[in-house]
Order: C-alpha cells, then sequence, then structure tokens
C-alpha cells in the first residue's frame, strides 16, 4: 500500500496523460481544416435534406496523417448539427482490423444502436435487416465509417460495402437513411468494387498527405498544451521530435514519442521532458511497430508474436521454424499459464499476422530436407517488439488501457 500511495504522489510532467492516449480525439485538428471542409461541402445535402440525398465518401492517406481523428471528429459535430436541425443522426465509427467479420460489424452497428434486440443466432442478412427495419421505425439516419476498409475487403471481399451502400437503391422513393466513408491506407486499386460505388468513391476522395515538420510541431505544440505541465517541453524537445518523426509525416509517432519520453521524465522524477528522453523512447518506439494493430491482437497471437522474438532475438538466423516456433508459443503460454491453442489454430493466427505485415513466411530452400515454411520478423527488432509486447500481456493483466 506504501509503495502505491507514495507511487501516486509522485509529480509527474503530465497533466492529463488520457489527451495522450490513442482513442481521444482532440477539439481542433490543426492543419485538417480544408480536409473537414471538404467532408462537409460533400455531406451538405445529407443535413439539407435528410432522406433524399445520402452520401459515400472515400478517405485515403499514409499512416499517422490523421484519417482516423478527422471522421470522429467530424461524425461528432454532423450529429450535433443535425439535432439542430430537428433529426436523428448517428454516427457508427467501426474499425474493420477489430471487428473482423460483416458479422460482427453489422453487431457493433446494432449495438451503437441500442435496440435492446437480443443478437444471438442470427445471420447477416438477419441482422442487416433489423438494423434498417429499426432506423425506418425510430426515423434515424446513419452515417458508418468503415475504417481500414482496405484491410476488411481483402479478407472479406466487398458484399457488406456493396449491401451497405445498396441499402435503398431496390425501393422506390424510399427514404435514404444510410451514408458511408470508408477510410483506407491506399486508394483501393485492384478491389473489383461494383462500378457504381467505386466511381462514387473515386469521386469522392479525399486525400491526406503526411505533415510536414512545421505542421507536425504545431500539432506537437498543441497536444503539449493539452496533456503535459506549462514549461515543462523545451523547444529543444519539440525540435528534435520534430526532426524524428518529420522524414515519415507520421503524428502518431511524433506523440507517441512525446507520451514515452514523458514517461521516461517521471520515471527520473525529472519535471521536464528533455531531448534525451526522446532519444531513449526512440528507441523503443519505431513507425513500423503500429501500436493499434498490436493492441487489437488477441491475447495469444501476442503469445506467438512473443515466441518469434524470443527465438529470433539471440539467434543468427533471420528465419524461425514453425515446428520451434509452436514449441516456444507453448513455454509462453505455460509462462502466463494460459492453455495453448492447437495447432491448426496457431497456423491460422501466423497467417493472420502474415496478412497484418507483422510477421513474413516463405517456404525453406534446397538444401534443407523437407519443406517447411520460415517465420521472420520483416522491420521490427525482435528486442522492441518484445519490449512492446510484455508491456501490453503485462497491462492487460493489470486491466491497463494503453
Ligand atoms: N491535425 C492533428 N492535430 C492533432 N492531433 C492529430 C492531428 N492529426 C493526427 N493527430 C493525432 O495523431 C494520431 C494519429 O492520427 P490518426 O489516428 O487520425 O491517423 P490515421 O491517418 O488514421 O492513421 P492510420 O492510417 O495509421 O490509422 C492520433 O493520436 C491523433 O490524435
Ligand atoms: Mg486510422
Amino acid at each position: 500500500m506504501e509503495i502505491i500511495r507514495h507511487e501516486l504522489q509522485r509529480p509527474s510532467v503530465f497533466i492529463n496523460e488520457a489527451k495522450l492516449s490513442i482513442d481521444y480525439v482532440p477539439p481542433t485538428l490543426p492543419h485538417r481544416e480544408e480536409h473537414l471542409r471538404k467532408l462537409t461541402q460533400l455531406f451538405r445535402g445529407v443535413i439539407e435534406a435528410p432522406g433524399h440525398v445520402s452520401q459515400k465518401v472515400l478517405l485515403v492517406g499514409d499512416t499517422g496523417s490523421g484519417k482516423t481523428s478527422v471522421t470522429k471528429l467530424f461524425g461528432k459535430l454532423l450529429t450535433e448539427i443535425a439535432q439542430g436541425h430537428g433529426f436523428n443522426l448517428v454516427y457508427i465509427h467501426v474499425n474493420a482490423r477489430r471487428e473482423r467479420t460483416e458479422y460482427m460489424i453489422l453487431n457493433k452497428i446494432l449495438s451503437a444502436l441500442q435496440t435492446g434486440i437480443p443478437l444471438r443466432g442470427l445471420s447477416t442478412q438477419e441482422l442487416l435487416s433489423i438494423i434498417l427495419e429499426f432506423i425506418e421505425t425510430n426515423n434515424l439516419y446513419l452515417l458508418i465509417t468503415l475504417d481500414e476498409l482496405g484491410v476488411f475487403l481483402k479478407r472479406c471481399g466487398e458484399e457488406l460495402l456493396y449491401l451497405l451502400s445498396r441499402t435503398v437503391d431496390d425501393q422506390l422513393n424510399a427514404q435514404q437513411r444510410v451514408s458511408l466513408i470508408g477510410i483506407s491506407r491506399s486508394p483501393l486499386f485492384g478491389y473489383i468494387l461494383d462500378p457504381s460505388t467505386w466511381s462514387t468513391l473515386q469521386k469522392n476522395l479525399i486525400q491526406f498527405n503526411r505533415y510536414n515538420s512545421l505542421q507536425l510541431r504545431d500539432i506537437l505544440n498543441y497536444r503539449v498544451k493539452e496533456a503535459v505541465l506549462d514549461g515543462a517541453v523545451p523547444e529543444s524537445t519539440i525540435d528534435l521530435i520534430t526532426d524524428i518523426a518529420g522524414t515519415s509525416g507520421d503524428a502518431r509517432y511524433a506523440l507517441s514519442l512525446l507520451y514515452h519520453a514523458g514517461k521516461a521524465a517521471d520515471e527520473k522524477g525529472v519535471l521536464r521532458i528533455l531531448p534525451e528522453f526522446v532519444r531513449s523512447a526512440k528507441a523503443f518506439t519505431t513507425p513500423e511497430i503500429r501500436r493499434e494493430v498490436l493492441l487489437d491482437l488477441s491475447l495469444h497471437q501476442k503469445f506467438l508474436l512473443l515466441a518469434v522474438c524470443r527465438l529470433l532475438k539471440p539467434s543468427e538466423d533471420a528465419y524461425v521454424k514453425t515446428g520451434e516456433l509452436e514449441a516456444r508459443y507453448r513455454l509462453v503460454c505455460e509462462e502466463n499459464g494460459q492453455t495453448p491453442r492447437a495447432h491448426t489454430q496457431i497456423w491460422t493466427y501466423v497467417q493472420d499476422l502474415v496478412g497484418l505485415g507483422i510477421l513474413s513466411s516463405k517456404l525453406s530452400g534446397i538444401g534443407q530436407r523437407g519443406k517447411t515454411t520460415l517465420i521472420g520478423l520483416p522491420d521490427i527488432p525482435a528486442v522492441v517488439l518484445e519490449r512492446e509486447l510484455e508491456l501490453q500481456i503485462e497491462k492487460k493483466k493489470v486491466g491497463g488501457s494503453r
């Protein structure tokens, strides 16, 4: 008790750490005013003539360029504006990496609507019908964002997007109640989207460019004001973070460096986030480790990744064999008091992780007896990933959120 009390009383550089958390969306987004304006123009009809028009928009841009934040902020503001216009618009943000199947996505939409309808045992088609019926009966309008649309289309195909965007086409004079925003890092070339959805999305495409160093500086200064003690971040620290994150133009990376540098300052009991803390934060924060991607993985996927790290770290080999991996994974499970998953399930996990680009796989080459699949880490140092995973697993045990 004493230890905990003492720790809680220790001064911190943060005034509100939550303002740097992943799910927090700031009330203004510097350098994204133009994107909000463009979205508003595209949705003007939905607000001015509800039921007569619906809209489909695609947001495309590199990682950390503000796509998710802009959309969430826009959804919130549009909901308020709709209320002012006397109708109910419900904004639902679905992350298709988290909601992995069509069923899970529809489920998420339905629970956001708080229908109170028990959902067990329903088919995808039934779920969709219930949603449409519910919004019709209750006179609601939906703005649904499918975030990580590229990941979703790759995994599940385009059926759901098609169904959602065609909800009203079959009924003459039907109220147009469902609008869609898709978010993707790539412009979705190569998917066989149906021609009408495709042409609308391409016409209503909003491009997000990487932030340049000056823009990152503004963003950092603004987020520092919200989250950190006044005067605790010297200009030299902001300079260093902008220099490091400037090459990728990734605001998430910049903010993550700030957050971890702040944590390092707290650990050392120093009430200033000095450049040295940024340097040490950089050593274990790389833009390739997309912490959010890792956070969304299941516990056993994390165990599996941890096993890869532990095998690769002390080894001279660039790859591990699946047999070794499975054995090591069992050890990690044991260490964490969990029952290991079956062989086929482990294999599915590996394929999922390869699909997400966290692992790479190849077949063993000539000269090795029998063909086996080799698993590697394409771009993340094993020590860095190991540390991140251990932190996440530990936090999960104590119920932390970051
Ligand atoms: N203009 C901005 N002002 C303040 N904070 C920002 C701004 N743009 C992005 N951020 C912050 O940077 C982080 C990353 O932004 P966001 O999640 O919107 O990026 P994204 O384009 O969706 O990236 P990804 O493709 O990786 O999902 C978030 O924490 C967000 O709050
Ligand atoms: Mg995003």
